[in-house]
């Protein structure tokens, strides 16, 4: 009889079994049980007793030299942008799963990055999705210089391993991690089983022989990243890449990093030939239009500020109760500020739907952008437009008190870099001696009410009736 090259486990009491079951025996819990291999590539792969890696524990100044000498060496990939979301490029033996939706655009940016190491660096491309010709015909769209990238068409785990072991890569690309085969176990590729084992082993064998691992991880239909997040504790940086379909640009996130910062965007613009970083991303989340309801902000990314547009509508309602809907800003926070905007500025919006969106597809979450969500809301509430080039930037307090922000001297003087020519700011931020320098009139405002007659330029009677 053949040998069973596979077990099941209960993921919540820990229950092993020889075949599956719906529901635990152990403990009666349904879905529970997972299957996994113990193939002999669990002692191929297992770090040998001499390893370097610290094999045993060591007092703690020890692992302090320690890890000073092994100063982390981090590969470039040749775009400034995806480096900056890696924290500076890729860490050798690390693994980054890339998720997004399906066409966003992953394995154009994937196989760019790995044409751009592979002319100083050995570097794997393993489509498990498209066939050779494809990425081939793909590949020659995108570049017409000669590179040493390694490519291969296969969706077997064991045929892969043996293909990254042999060639010992600086970077291994798996696009995608769910269209892998592990031979030990019976469910289907993309399965949970199939996902986290291909995985575990996979990163096995980078940490091993230091290659880096990139994988790639479609967004199911709950929007969660391979499945139920089974990826995103075992890899040691997530990104994901998104953007509007219907744009031509795409935002790229770190959403964990063991290695870097978080809240790091890079952003890109797929083009007829292919994905091209957009170094100033200012230019695209600003129309220059001006008309009533349009706010400018200044928003702070990880560690860049660019200037954003927001866009509020606000109409007499023909509901019984009005919509309100966000674009780019949670639903809540609109809520919030127009809760503030109706308490502390008397302005009945309650008959009027309000609708707000973030141009160019991005998310804004700070708080600082607080005040220009405001202001695009009044402006279109009163038909009034705010004078080009003015930047709005402020948290409100539930009181209709104006907070100061982090990080407001470099917003100022983005957009001082911007050509713009005011900003209306929190009162007492202590930025004076900042302020006495730049070129931009500086309003400073203490509450709401205050900073919308500074922003809009009229008398403040005006604003509340
Ligand atoms: P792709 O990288 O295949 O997406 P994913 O791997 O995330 O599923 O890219 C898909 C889209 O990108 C596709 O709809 C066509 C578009 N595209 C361009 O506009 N220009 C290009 O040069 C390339 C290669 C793709
Ligand atoms: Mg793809």
């Amino acid at each position: 009889m053949a040998r069973p090259t596979s077990v099941y486990i209960c993921q919540s009491c820990g229950a092993q079994t020889r075949q599956f079951f719906g529901r635990c025996p152990s403990c009666g819990d349904w879905n529970s049980i997972i299957e996994q291999s113990f193939s002999s590539r669990e002692q191929r792969l297992s770090p040998q007793k001499n390893s370097s890696e610290l094999p045993s524990p060591r007092r703690s100044e020890e692992i302090a030299s320690y890890i000073e000498n092994k100063e982390l060496k981090r590969l470039e990939t040749g775009y400034k942008e995806l480096d900056r979301v890696l924290g500076g490029g890729l860490v050798p033996g690390s693994l980054v799963l890339v998720g997004g939706n399906p066409g966003i655009g992953k394995s154009t940016l994937l196989l760019q990055a790995a044409t751009s190491m592979a002319q100083k660096r050995s570097v794997l491309y393993v489509s498990a999705e498209e066939s050779a010709q494809q990425v081939k015909l793909r590949w020659q769209r995108l570049h017409s210089t000669k590179s040493n990238l390694r490519l291969l068409a296969e969706t077997d785990l064991d045929f892969i391993l043996e293909e990254i072991e042999a060639l010992k890569p600086s970077l291994a690309i798996i696009d995608s991690i769910q269209a892998l085969h592990d031979a030990n176990l019976s469910s289907t590729p993309g399965s949970v089983a199939q996902v986290r084992e291909c995985s575990a082993i996979l990163q096995r064998l980078a940490k091993k022989q230091g290659t880096a691992l990139m994988l790639v991880g479609h967004v199911t239909k709950e929007g969660m990243l391979a499945g139920p997040k089974v990826l995103e504790h075992l890899v040691d940086a997530v990104l994901t890449f998104e953007g509007d379909r219907f744009a031509s640009h795409r935002l790229l996130r770190a959403v964990k990093n063991r290695y870097g910062a978080t809240h790091e965007l890079g952003v890109f613009e797929m083009r007829g030939k292919g994905l091209f970083e957009i170094t100033n991303p200012s230019e695209i989340f600003l129309s220059g239009e001006s008309a009533s309801g349009v706010a400018t902000i200044v928003a702070y990314e990880g560690t860049r500020s660019f200037v954003v547009e927001m866009q509020g509508l606000v109409s007499a309602t023909t509901y019984s109760s009005p919509r309100r809907t966000a674009t780019g800003v949670g639903n809540n926070r609109l809520h919030q500020i127009i809760a503030v905007i109706e308490k502390h500025m008397s302005l009945g919006l309650s008959r009027y739907d309000c609708y707000l969106a973030v141009a160019g597809g991005l998310e804004v979450e700070e708080p600082a952008a607080d005040l220009g969500i405001a202001a695009a809301l009044v402006s279109s509430y009163k038909n009034l437009v705010i004078p080009s080039r003015t930047v709005l930037i402020g948290e409100l307090g539930l009181g209709g008190q104006l907070r100061s922000v982090t990080q407001l001297e470099q917003r100022l003087q983005e957009a001082t870099r911007l050509g713009f020519e005011r900003a209306v700011i929190p009162k007492n931020s202590g930025l004076a001696s900042c302020i006495s320098k730049t070129s931009l009139k500086v309003l400073e405002a203490s509450s709401i009410t205050e900073a919308l007659v500074m922003a809009l330029d009229i008398d403040r009677e005006l604003i509340n009736s």
